[in-house]
């Protein structure tokens, strides 16, 4: 089971810094296998979770948002199934502004960069800033001849037939006489679209899109252009590439030039004689968005004079003539009727206020995320409260604070269950931390997918031939609830046999497969169990050390009393701490826990752990190792001296046996000589152990 991320505001600055450089490492890996490779190895809403879990700390530790950091990457590189494409002009992003003063600002630094007073005027022409995807059409003695998606913005994917399909686009432009125009736009799908597409796509089982840009995306990348024919993609032309000769004098009547040769441009486009009257257009956007059939995220002020455009060039990867508006999160008042708890699939309880439906920006909002329960209780929000909501972009929408005025009497406070209200288990919140969990990981069925997909994975019951969405659908049937189900899956054979896309064969190999892991050794089983914070090397040393099932989770269930010898002896293993221990005892104390645990076990014969090798010469000896070693980890060191039967400690003693120095040993390998102890370098360690 991969390991619940703690909540963002739960992080430590250490472990969000430490977070964000694995999600960055992680994600271009995974961009890498999709893009160049064509072969994800992640699922798209596993990827998307990656990219919102890499915002959402970004977000909270601002600071910390890395050179490298996904977030940061222009588009993503272009894919081997389209051939690559150099843009000849490479296609830039804007830089961003978020109120009016940041705008004056820019208005200022422009003037300031052109040498011209402040006090002039100086003309803008003012866009939409279309939510699609750009795209950069090539057109040689008036022919189209290319269309290439953006990429990183060097290098694009050609997708030339695909373009050819989109009706907005001309194929020859009509009164030009230019050799070469490289004319530059968005392509989009609008939001009535969009749900068409969706809704199409559920009732055929397909791909649903996130949005109308993603959908935009995946329809204008499909490999087969005639699926891209079939979807309804627009395309509004805004910019130049590569111009044999320049259009005009002005970005505005280039505009319209545009027209004139074919394409669409944005009926709400506007020339603004200076940056005042540019504000009052953005204004008049903003307030009228929703009434646009498709979505734009801001509004693009370019400085109209293309000879000033030409003197301001650009910086990094933005122009200076031109930046993007962007729109505020949007809020508004709503009332609290009720407050749920919603278990998350890794057991994390989060509170959600039900609302009075309302619509902001344009979407209909009756569920925002109240975080957690200090967030209820530092903001003193109650049931019936009329709250401030935000909605910003494609994140759920949350409570910001409590119209305390508006209270009449009749508000009632939320008291924060403390037990599961999926499975009735304990629901309880180790110190220090903000999120509340369900103890009763085994049987809770908000958690029961998760537990499966743990429970058949590689390194517990390895069931070869069962994968998630197989997983997810004989969950969805009811016939695979909790671990035990899947030593019942035999008697589900004819009925498994027919199911759509199942077939003879692959039932018999699954079915085989599982047989074979009825015998477990018992370190998978515990691993198995998805116990949080007993991952694999745990599971071995309590395996090791209790012997047999039973004896683990007797002894976890009187370490609950934490004055008693059981607990005493469980966090006395090398490596469990008090933390893991209290995990340890609240699964096994659980009664929906205990009784899944033994209804499968009345399936699967359980291996002992090998007995530690007792025969070899360091078996019962304690070993220190210091300095770094070359050849193998400090951890695989200690797991194969460990494996031999020796104990690792940490510091040196006069109860130590052997000390093994590698590279760089300090004070340990001083205090070994003072205690005239047997000391061997890594070489003759590695020759002593090589054949035990
Ligand atoms: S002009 C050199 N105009 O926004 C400037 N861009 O965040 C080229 N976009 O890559 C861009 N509507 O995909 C421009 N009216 C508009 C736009 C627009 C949407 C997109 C475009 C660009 C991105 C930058």
């Amino acid at each position: 089971m991969p390991t619940p991320p703690p909540p963002v505001d739960a992080l430590t600055e250490m472990e969000a810094s430490a977070e964000l450089k694995q999600l960055a490492a992680a994600i271009r890996a995974h961009n890498q296998h999709y893009h160049s490779q064509d072969a994800p190895v992640i699922s798209d809403a596993e990827f998307d979770a990656m990219m919102r879990r890499n915002e959402a700390i970004e977000a909270a530790f601002p600071h910390l948002i890395r050179d490298d950091s996904p977030s940061k990457q222009v588009g993503a590189p272009a894919a081997t199934h389209f051939a690559k494409h150099q843009h000849s002009v490479p296609m830039l992003s804007l830089s961003n502004a978020f109120n009016d003063e940041e705008m004056c600002e820019f208005d200022l630094r422009v003037k300031r960069f052109l040498n011209l007073p402040e006090a002039a005027p100086l003309a803008y022409s003012v866009e939409p800033k279309i939510d699609g995807l750009s795209i950069s059409l090539r057109y040689e003695e008036q022919k189209l001849v290319a269309g290439i998606t953006r990429g990183d913005g060097v290098e694009g994917e050609d997708v030339t037939a695909n373009i050819r399909t989109i009706s907005d686009i001309p194929h020859q432009l009509k009164n030009c006489t230019l050799e070469v125009a490289e004319i530059r736009g968005e392509v989009f799908m609008t939001r009535t679209d969009f749900q068409n597409l969706n809704a199409e796509a559920r009732a055929k089982n397909g791909k649903v899109f996130a949005n109308p840009r993603n959908a935009a995306a995946g329809s204008l990348r499909q490999k087969d252009a005639t699926i891209t024919a079939t979807r309804p993609l627009h395309f509004f032309a805004y910019a130049t590439g590569e111009m044999s000769a320049p259009p005009s004098d002005s970005h505005y009547e280039f505009l319209q030039q545009l027209k004139a040769w074919g394409f669409v441009i944005n009926p709400h486009s506007r020339l603004a004689d200076d940056i005042e009257t540019a504000l009052q257009h953005y204004k008049k956007i903003a307030d009228t968005r929703h009434e646009l059939a498709y979505d734009i995220d801001g509004v693009v002020y370019k400085v109209n004079r293309l000879d000033y455009q030409n003197r301001l060039g650009q910086v990094s990867r933005a122009p200076r003539w031109a930046i993007a508006h962007k729109f505020p999160a949007e809020k508004t008042e709503t009332r609290i009727l009720d407050i749920d708890i919603q278990v998350g699939r890794t057991g994390a309880l989060t509170p959600v206020a039900r609302l009075e439906a309302i619509s902001v920006g344009g979407v209909v909002v009756s569920n925002a995320t109240l975080h957690n329960e200090d967030y209820i209780t530092e903001k003193d929000i109650r049931i019936g409260d009329l709250v401030l909501i935000q909605r910003a972009g494609d994140v759920i929408p949350q409570v910001l604070s409590v119209n305390v005025k508006a209270r009449d009497g009749n508000e009632r406070q939320f008291t924060y269950p403390t037990t599961c209200p999926s499975c009735g288990a304990d629901a309880v919140r180790p110190e220090g931390e903000a999120i509340r969990r369900c103890v009763g990981q085994l049987a809770c069925p908000a958690q029961s997918l998760e537990r499966l997909y743990h429970f058949v994975s590689r390194d517990a019951f390895d069931i070869e031939g069962l994968g998630e969405k197989s997983i997810a659908e004989l969950h969805d049937d009811k016939i695979l609830n909790e671990p035990a189900d899947m030593f019942r899956l035999v008697a589900h054979k004819t009925a498994l046999k027919i199911r759509d896309g199942w077939g003879e064969l692959s039932v018999e190999n699954l079915l085989t497969a599982i047989e074979e892991r009825r015998r477990i050794p018992l370190e998978r089983l515990i691993y198995a169990l998805g116990i949080r914070q007993i991952g694999q090397a745990t599971s071995l040393l309590l395996a090791r050390h209790y012997g047999t099932i039973e004896r683990l989770a007797e002894s976890a269930r009187h370490a609950q009393d934490e004055s008693s010898a059981a607990w005493d002896d469980l966090i006395n293993i090398d490596q469990i701490g008090a933390s893991m221990a209290r995990d340890l005892s609240r699964f096994f104390t659980d009664p929906h826990n205990q009784d899944a645990l033994n209804r499968l076990c009345q399936h699967i014969t359980i291996i002992p752990p090998k007995p530690i090798a007792s025969d070899s010469p360091i078996a019962g000896k304690t070993i220190v190792f210091t300095g770094s070693l070359t050849q193998m980890s400090r951890a695989e060191a200690k797991a194969k001296a460990e494996s031999l039967g020796a104990k690792v400690a940490g510091s040196v003693s006069a109860k130590t046996d052997y000390v093994v120095i590698g590279a760089d040993a300090g004070s340990k390998a001083r205090k070994a000589a003072e205690l005239g102890l047997e000391v061997l370098d890594e070489e003759a360690w590695l020759a002593f152990i090589k054949d035990l």
